[in-house]
């Protein structure tokens, strides 16, 4: 009794000194990394999940805390992030998109140029050009992607198609498709087409992918703000497209999320829809089997193109554990970082020696396109094409379009939209080659 009375008051002793000496009670200081993102889908959390697990293996002592922030496409996270940060409250590391939804936070001085790590890791050889260039801004890299997504693609439920007779080379345009989905509902299948759109912005991703299918030039016009009359029958026929596919998708649109709508064609409910490759993750952790089960194809008319969604992390100023930061970074752009985490989200790694052999049959084919693409065109939904300005107004645009279907004042909406950010494009895009 008396040694563990001894042992508490030399602890006592030793505690009020050092709060004298240094002024506190000196306090431990946790290792550790907090991250946010928004993936919480299967498929998305599943993905993290195994990056998270590449980096605790290499880094076992540090704390790894992922904070996520619910919302597709970052439609809730986005405003969430921009507060913290201004408020100087910026976590170690965030899911942000190359391109224009970075450049606030560079402009701010938000964010620290990692040009040494760059170099250190040697990814100026392994990252494409066209992927470079998004995170670099006035001649500084400030962001590591950690995938290549696809925009524009259609997901069909095989099993449906085959029942029906329908050939997915058919699919190819959209008088095609939409033979398809007269077909179907002739069948007796009302909704062929499965569509979300309580972000909006699942809403603006079909719209986005139409205006693609109207030619690269055209949308080169709409990503340099150079878009001006409202009658432009590109714009004016990619909004009619619109009105027709309307037509075919589920009523309750305004309700789901981008999940659920693939949850639809995962249960056979409906035979298409139309979203970014992530989708691949939904049905890869529901067990379906690619060429089986499901299918995937350019959406019409946008054969030969890619459109690019490239998820990044960076290094905030201020950032609460710096190293961890560095360190977590590290990870993400790394080889076996990327390749542990892209099989699952349905994207290619953003590295040019990604290991093939551990992708599964659609990111195969994904990787062989994204080869051999005659574009590459970056998607406004998804950050990275167009001010963040005129990506907010065309979210408006689309669910109001979804609603009342007015064709001329949506083509009206978007020239106003492009007028309103005028001095925010600041890129110029050279997409045709
Ligand atoms: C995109 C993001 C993807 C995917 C999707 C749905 O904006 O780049 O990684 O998760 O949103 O949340």
């Amino acid at each position: 009794m008396l040694l563990a009375l001894a042992v508490v008051v030399t602890a006592v002793i030793v505690g009020v000194a050092a709060y004298y000496i240094f002024g506190q009670a000196p306090k431990p200081q946790a290792n550790l990394l907090e991250i946010y993102h928004w993936w919480t889908s299967g498929g998305e959390k599943a993905a993290i999940d195994a990056l998270v697990a590449v980096f605790q293996k290499k880094y076992p002592d540090v704390g790894v805390i992922q904070s996520p922030v619910a919302g597709g496409a970052g439609y809730v996270f986005k405003s969430v992030m921009k507060s913290m940060v201004a408020a100087g409250e910026a976590p170690d590391a965030f899911q942000v998109h190359a391109g224009y939804e970075m450049k606030p936070y560079v402009d701010a001085g938000f964010l620290e140029p990692i040009d040494d790590l760059w170099r250190q890791e040697g990814w100026e050889s392994v990252f494409p050009p066209v992927v470079r260039d998004m995170v670099s801004w006035g001649g500084h890299y400030y962001a590591v992607p950690v995938n290549i997504h696809r925009a524009n693609v259609l997901w069909y439920n095989k099993k449906i198609l085959d029942q029906y007779g329908i050939d997915p080379s058919t699919l190819e345009t959209w008088d095609g498709f939409f033979a398809a989905c007269e077909k179907l509902r002739a069948a007796g299948i009302q909704y062929p087409i499965a569509m979300g759109g309580i972000g909006k912005w699942e809403i603006a991703h079909v719209i986005e992918q139409i205006f693609v299918s109207q030619g690269v030039d055209f949308y080169q016009d709409l990503v340099n703000g150079k878009l001006n009359d409202p009658n432009d029958p590109r714009l004016v026929n990619a909004f009619n497209i619109m009105k027709k596919y309307m037509n075919y998708v589920n009523p309750d649109y305004a309700s789901l999320t981008w999940d659920q709508a693939v949850a639809k064609v995962i249960r056979g409910e409906a035979a298409f829809t139309i979203m970014g490759d992530w989708a691949n993750g939904e049905f890869y952790v529901a067990g379906k089997q690619f060429g089986v089960d499901y299918g995937a194809m350019p959406s019409p008319g946008t054969k030969g193109i890619y459109v690019l969604v490239v998820d990044c992390f960076e290094k905030p100023k201020g950032a609460k554990h710096p190293e961890n930061s560095i360190k977590w970074l590290r990870v993400v752009g790394s080889r076996e970082g990327q390749d542990a985490f892209n099989p699952i989200k349905g994207s290619i790694s953003a590295r040019l020696d990604a290991d093939v052999t551990k992708y599964g049959p659609y990111q195969r084919a994904a990787i062989q396109d994204f080869k051999t693409a005659k574009y590459m065109v970056p998607s406004i939904v998804h950050g990275s094409g167009a001010p963040e300005k005129f990506a907010s107004a065309f979210n408006d645009i689309a669910s109001k379009f979804a609603a009342d279907r007015d064709v001329a004042a949506a083509c009206k909406a978007i020239i106003d939209a492009i007028n309103a950010a005028k001095s925010d494009y600041t890129k110029t895009w050279h997409l045709t080659g």
